[in-house]
């Protein structure tokens, strides 16, 4: 499948006054046709900075995009104008965040909102955009989407709004679609019924996504390929089902740990990862998941892993190997 984004060495700091915060350093993925990334880590990893900075959308200052390379379809998204970019935000690019109370505005109704994201691309009538603008709704799956086009925002339920959203965002078939924790204002059955409904749209639509998000449990349900974040970096990168199955990383292995399971003895929580991720605004030296690694040796100390070669699709930044209970190498 040909790839729709490809991001190379992206290295985003904010510049504060007391401090300089490496809140992205050095990130590489990319994301095909049809298919879907997710981007998992704990709070304050760097997965939004990392979608905003090839979005543009970090306020600079204090934000400074230092170095990297976003190609979305051919062009690089860091290189272009403020009007190319802007173009490809409302039209190529689509967008769903956390909390669609902060993005859809309280005092304009649904229709108006909706045929905004229509009107922008396309020169149509007003009675063509209402038809789209159904047409939108109903795709998303709200119920007679005709009688809810006066209904303002707080009208609407979490899931519902979050499904607003999700048409906004469609409104010019997008080939990429970026979600940054869609899901997590939403209960569990909502949550999931969103998830549903986002693979049906991307199969329909053959449209990537990339999908982030600190719930594996939810990427196990949509992503065919993820990467793990930690302070800034990417620690492992892997098909999903390898991941799940040989999770190479300690910091993945905590992760997974601490997902819910299920056995003869009932639902369980594992083992959380012990102590905090590390304070974004000292340069790194070694490793910085040293401080919580069961497995920390010298080398971990002295320098910092690069991603390595696993298996098939599967790198992870560690030095020790865990399978053979040795250095790796
Ligand atoms: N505008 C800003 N000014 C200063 N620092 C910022 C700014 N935005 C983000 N940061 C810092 O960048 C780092 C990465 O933040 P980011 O929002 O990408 O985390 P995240 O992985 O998305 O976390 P969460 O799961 O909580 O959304 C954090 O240390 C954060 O404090
Ligand atoms: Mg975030």
């Amino acid at each position: 499948m040909p790839e729709v984004l490809s991001v190379t060495n992206l290295e985003t700091k904010f510049y504060t006054d007391t401090d300089i915060i490496n809140a992205v350093n050095g990130v590489s993925f990319h994301v095909d046709e049809g298919e879907t990334l997710g981007i998992v880590g704990e709070s304050g990893c760097g997965k939004s900075v990392s979608v905003l900075s090839i979005l543009r959308l970090i306020a600079m200052p204090p934000g400074r995009i230092e170095s990297g390379e976003a190609v979305f379809q051919g062009k690089d998204l860091l290189k272009m104008t403020p009007e190319e970019i802007r173009q490809v935000r409302g039209c190529q690019i689509g967008m769903v965040f956390q909390d669609p109370m902060t993005s859809l505005n309280p005092v304009l109704n649904i229709e108006t909102q909706v045929a905004e994201s229509v009107l922008i691309h396309k020169h149509v009538t007003k009675k063509q955009a209402r038809e789209r603008v159904i047409e939108l709704l109903t795709h998303v799956g709200i119920p007679s989407p005709e009688k809810r086009l006066a209904d303002y925002p707080h009208q609407f339920s979490g899931g519902m709004r979050q499904r607003v959203m999700i048409a906004m965002a469609l409104a010019c078939n997008p080939p990429l679609l970026i979600a940054d924790e869609p899901t997590t204002a939403l209960d569990v059955t909502i949550q999931a019924q969103f998830v549903e409904l986002v693979k049906h749209l991307r199969d329909e639509f053959k449209m990537a996504i990339i999908w982030i998000t600190h719930d594996l449990g939810v990427i196990a349900g949509i992503a065919q390929r993820v990467v793990v974040m930690y302070a800034g970096f990417i620690v492992e990168h892997a098909p999903v089902k390898e991941l799940y199955a040989n999770p190479q990383h300690p910091y993945t292995r905590g992760l997974l740990g601490s997902l819910p399971r299920i056995d003869e003895q009932g639902i369980h929580r594992l083992v959380n990862i012990k102590g905090f991720p590390p304070d974004m605004c000292q340069p790194v030296r070694g490793c910085p998941f040293v401080p919580r690694c069961p497995y920390a040796f010298d080398h971990c100390r002295a320098e910092n892993p690069p991603l390595m070669p696993i298996a098939d699709s599967h790198t992870s930044a560690c030095w020790w190997d865990i399978d053979l209970g040795k250095p790796r190498g």
